[in-house]
């Protein structure tokens, strides 16, 4: 019985607070503007990935997601595939006792252990898990950072979930994308405060995919160029500020702007996408309800290619926040995590309110 060689990891989802949209260089997922997001470290918002190899193995790399078989012959996975394979070649070419696992068949079995239902974009964790899995599968000396730039080309916001805590993604200028790679602007204990809270408004697939969305809005929108030439440079530097200081004040604000300004250039986009619903628009006035009594920001929402929301807020707000998003809800199925109460809901709990 031919050896089987096994290494496994999880990766954690995270959700922009500076949005990624739109590519450079769509083959390398090379980004038009940097981005930032916090990572949702609890338990139940990873991808779990084991990743083997052996020589017994059918010929071919396989890829089962939540029991599913999964294609593997895209150019993202083949990209992350061949970039691991190359780095564990050169550890096997450099000392020949080293076992030849870069020639073996690869088997990647992925679980989300979150609710596909919740709606959240999983490629981020689950191409970040992959990566990592096989990372750790050829023994590779690589850091995040390089296991970021090859997360980078499964899904540009992967890049962003082989750290936790605060997480940059730095555009780079590089025509081979050798400097666009995650960095890590602060810890998750820098300011361990900090809750999110879910409303799923629809667990449905969306319509226009993160891909497709933004090389339209590339292509289309006139007030792309003013977001990633002005607004987000100025607001990446704001907010790494406000991550510093701890100032949940500009980190809300700036989160709100960036995600309406998102948003914007989506309506902008000719055809325009619309990822926003109803039930979205009520989430916010929602939030801006519950800051006008507050008298300052407390809550802070924002939305990726979807209609679900995603509420940052810190603990000390709990109940008027999460507990108000909640109650509103009608004590829909919930679940406790590390980062705070996720609500999971849907449209008609939420318009019943
Ligand atoms: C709105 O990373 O899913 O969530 O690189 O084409 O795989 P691809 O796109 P993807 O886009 C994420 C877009 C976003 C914003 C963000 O996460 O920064």
């Amino acid at each position: 019985m031919a050896e089987i060689y096994r290494a496994s990891t999880t990766a954690p989802v995270n959700i922009a607070v500076i949005k990624y949209w739109g590519k450079r260089d769509p083959k390398l997922n090379l980004p038009t503007n940097s981005s930032l997001s916090v990572t949702l470290s609890q338990s139940d918002l990873r991808t779990h990935t084991t990743a083997s190899c052996s020589p017994s193995y059918p010929a071919s790399d396989s890829l089962l997601l939540n029991g599913s078989p999964q294609d593997v012959s895209g150019a993202r996975t083949q990209a992350c595939f061949r970039e691991l394979r190359a780095l564990r070649k050169q550890l096997e070419d450099a000392d020949l006792a080293v076992p030849k696992l870069s020639a073996m068949p690869l088997k990647i079995v992925s679980e989300n252990n979150f609710p596909t239902a919740a709606g959240l974009a999983s490629s981020a964790a689950g191409f970040a898990a992959l990566v990592r899995a096989i990372a750790n599968l050829y023994e590779l000396p690589a850091s995040p950072t390089a296991l970021s730039r090859i997360a980078r080309q499964g899904s540009g916001s992967a890049c962003r979930s082989l750290f936790g805590g605060y997480v940059g993604w730095e555009q780079g200028s590089a025509v081979d994308g050798s400097d666009s790679v995650a960095f890590q602007v602060a810890p998750a204990n820098h300011w361990p405060s900090m809750r999110a809270i879910i409303l799923v408004v629809s667990a449905a697939k969306k319509g226009v995919s993160s891909t497709t969305g933004m090389q339209a809005t590339v292509a289309t929108s006139s007030l792309f160029a003013s977001r990633t030439s002005e607004i987000v440079p100025r607001r990446m530097a704001e907010m790494q500020k406000a991550i510093q200081e701890k100032d949940f004040e500009t980190f809300g604000k700036v989160t709100m702007m960036d995600s309406n300004s998102f948003h914007a250039t989506c309506l902008d986009t000719y055809p325009p996408i619309f990822y926003l619903n109803d039930v979205s628009r009520a989430a916010i006035k929602v939030v801006e309800e519950i800051n006008a009594s507050a008298g300052k920001i407390i809550a802070a929402y924002t939305f990726d290619a979807g209609p679900n929301a995603v509420i940052y807020y810190l603990e000390e707000n709990e109940v008027q926040v999460a507990g108000l998003f909640k109650a509103m809800m009608g004590e829909k199925e919930g679940w406790k995590s590390e980062r705070g109460e996720k609500v999971q809901g849907n449209e008609q709990a939420f318009q019943a309110v």
